[in-house]
C-alpha cells in the first residue's frame, strides 16, 4: 500500500451541515440538507486497514458529521450491496449514505416506457418475475435443471417482454439465480453470502421518470447519471419506428419533462454512438455525456483501449469512465499507482469517473475482490484497503467521482478529504 502524508480536512468535514434555501423542483436544483447517515461499514474498513497515514488521517474523521457528496455516486442506487439494484429502496439507502449522484439504468418495455434495470435481460435474476404468471412471456420462460443429464435451470426474461404496467407487479430482489433448481421458486434463491436477503421483502420496482421525481423529490440538488442501456433486441424494435435514437433521445425527453437542467444530468453509454448523438444532436445534454470504456479487459486489449483515448478526446468527448482497474497499477515495489491509461486520460485533459467499487466481493476473500480489483489483486490482503485503491483514485489519478454498490464507504472518503 501507498503511503502519504495526509492533512485532514476535519474542519471543513465538520462543519454545520448547509442549509441553502429549500425551494423545490427548479431545474438547478436547490438545496437542502439530510441527515446523512453511514452506518458501520465505513468504520469497520477503517479499522481493517494496514497501518500508517491514510489510516490515521481517515481515522482522524471518525466523529466528523458526514454529508452528501457528489464525488460519491450510487450504483444501481448505492445500497446495491444488501438492497436489491434499480429499486426505490436501494435509491432511498444511497441518497441515505450521501450519494450526490444517482444512477437509473434504463431499459424500455414492450410499449416503449422506460425503466429501470440494470440490463434489458435481467429479469430472471433482479425480479420474482419466473415464479408469477409474467413468467410464461419471456423471451425463454423458466426450464429447471435436469440432474441427470447436468443441465443447469434456465431462463431470459427482459423488460421488453411484457408492458408496463406488467412490470410495475414484480418484485425486485437481490441479483442471483440458483443454477440447480428444479422448481422456479427455487431458482428465485441465488444470493452470495456476502450480500443479504434481509432488504428483498418485495422492493419496489421504477419507471425512470418515477426514478426522476424521487431523486428530485429529496430537494437535495442531486445530480442524475441516467445510463442508455445497450438494447438486446434488434432496434428499431418490432419493425416499427423505435430505433436506437429516438431511444436515446427518449430517454434525455424525460428530464425535459421532469424540468431538471441538462447541467445536473450525466448520461453514460457503453455505446460509442450514443455519446456521438448527444453530442451532436443534443449538445445540453451530449457536453456531459459519459462514455463507459470496457474495450481494454484483456492484456491485449488494453493498449488499444490506451489508443482510443485519443479518438475521444478529438471527437469532443470529456468523460470517459472505465472500470476501477483500469486505472490504477502496480509499480515494481507494489505501491499502487496511477496506470497508462489514466496518465494518457489526463494528458488528454478528459475528465474521469469509474465503477464499481463494493461490487465484485471482498478484498479479503480468495478472489482478492474479483473483477474490480483485477490489477491490484496481487497487493491487497485485507478489507481495508479499498480506502488505499479510493487514496490512489482521489488523489493520484483524480477520478471526479466513483459509482458504489454501498455509497457509504465513497461518502465517508469523499467527506474526510473534502471531495
Ligand atoms: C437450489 O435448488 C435446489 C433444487 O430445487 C434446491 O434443493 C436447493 O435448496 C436450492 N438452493 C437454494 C440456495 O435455494
Ligand atoms: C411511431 O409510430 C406510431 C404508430 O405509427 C406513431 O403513433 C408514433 O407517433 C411514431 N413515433 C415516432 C417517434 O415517430
Ligand atoms: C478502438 O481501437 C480498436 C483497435 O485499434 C478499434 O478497432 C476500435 O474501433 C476503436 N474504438 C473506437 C470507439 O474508436
Ligand atoms: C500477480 O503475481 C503473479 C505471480 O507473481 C503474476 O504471475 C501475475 O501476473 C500478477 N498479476 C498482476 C495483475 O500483476
Amino acid at each position: 500500500m501507498k503511503l502519504t502524508v495526509l492533512l485532514p480536512l476535519a474542519v471543513a468535514a465538520s462543519a454545520a451541515p448547509s442549509r441553502r434555501g429549500s425551494h423545490h423542483g427548479s431545474g438547478s436544483g436547490s438545496q437542502q440538507s439530510i441527515n446523512v447517515q453511514l452506518g458501520p461499514r465505513p468504520y469497520f474498513l477503517v479499522d481493517d486497514m494496514d497501518d500508517g497515514p491514510l489510516k490515521d488521517t481517515l481515522s482522524s474523521c471518525k466523529e466528523n458529521t458526514p454529508h452528501t457528496s457528489h464525488w460519491s455516486i450510487g450504483h444501481r442506487g448505492g445500497g446495491t450491496l444488501m438492497i436489491p439494484e434499480e429499486s426505490l429502496e436501494s435509491i432511498k439507502a444511497g441518497i441515505r449514505m450521501g450519494a450526490g449522484i444517482q444512477e437509473c439504468d434504463v431499459t424500455f418495455t414492450s410499449d416503449m416506457q422506460l425503466v429501470c434495470r440494470h440490463s434489458q435481460c435481467d429479469l430472471h435474476t433482479t425480479t420474482n418475475i419466473v415464479a408469477t404468471e409474467l413468467g410464461a412471456k419471456c423471451t425463454e420462460p423458466f426450464t429447471p435443471a435436469d440432474p441427470e443429464s447436468g443441465t443447469e435451470a434456465s431462463a431470459t426474461c427482459c423488460t421488453s417482454d411484457i408492458t408496463l404496467a406488467e412490470f410495475k407487479t414484480l418484485c425486485a430482489k437481490m441479483d442471483g439465480s440458483n443454477s440447480s433448481a428444479v422448481t422456479a421458486e427455487d431458482y428465485l434463491d441465488g444470493t452470495p453470502s456476502w450480500r443479504t436477503d434481509l432488504y428483498a421483502q418485495c422492493a419496489t420496482v421504477m419507471t425512470h421518470a418515477e426514478f426522476i421525481k424521487h431523486v428530485d423529490g429529496t430537494g437535495l440538488g442531486l445530480h442524475f447519471t441516467p445510463e442508455l442501456k445497450t438494447p438486446e433486441v434488434d432496434m428499431p424494435f418490432n419493425g416499427g419506428n423505435y430505433t436506437q435514437q429516438v431511444f436515446a433521445r427518449q430517454m434525455l425527453d424525460e428530464y425535459r419533462a421532469a424540468g431538471i437542467a441538462a447541467s445536473r444530468v450525466w448520461p453514460q453509454s457503453f455505446l460509442y454512438d450514443d455519446i456521438l448523438f448527444w453530442m451532436q444532436q443534443e449538445p445540453e445534454f451530449g457536453a456531459q455525456a459519459v462514455f463507459l470504456d470496457e474495450t481494454g479487459d484483456t492484456d491485449e486489449t488494453f493498449p488499444y483501449a490506451v489508443g482510443n483515448l485519443s479518438t475521444y478526446a478529438q471527437d469532443g468527448v470529456r468523460i470517459v469512465a472505465p472500470p476501477l482497474y483500469y486505472l490504477v497499477a502496480l509499480d515494481d515495489e507494489g505501491n499502487l499507482v496511477p496506470s497508462e491509461y489514466a496518465a494518457a486520460a489526463k494528458e488528454l485533459g478528459l475528465d474521469i469517473l469509474t465503477w464499481s467499487l463494493e461490487r465484485s466481493g471482498r478484498l479479503g476473500d480468495e478472489d482478492r475482490g474479483g473483477y474490480y480489483y483485477t490489477s491490484i489483486a496481487n497487493a491487497t490482503d485485507n478489507d481495508g484497503d479499498v480506502f488505499g485503491y479510493l487514496d490512489v483514485l482521489a488523489r493520484d489519478v483524480g477520478v471526479k467521482g466513483v459509482f458504489s454498490d454501498w455509497s457509504a464507504t465513497v461518502t465517508y472518503y469523499a467527506n474526510c478529504f473534502g471531495l
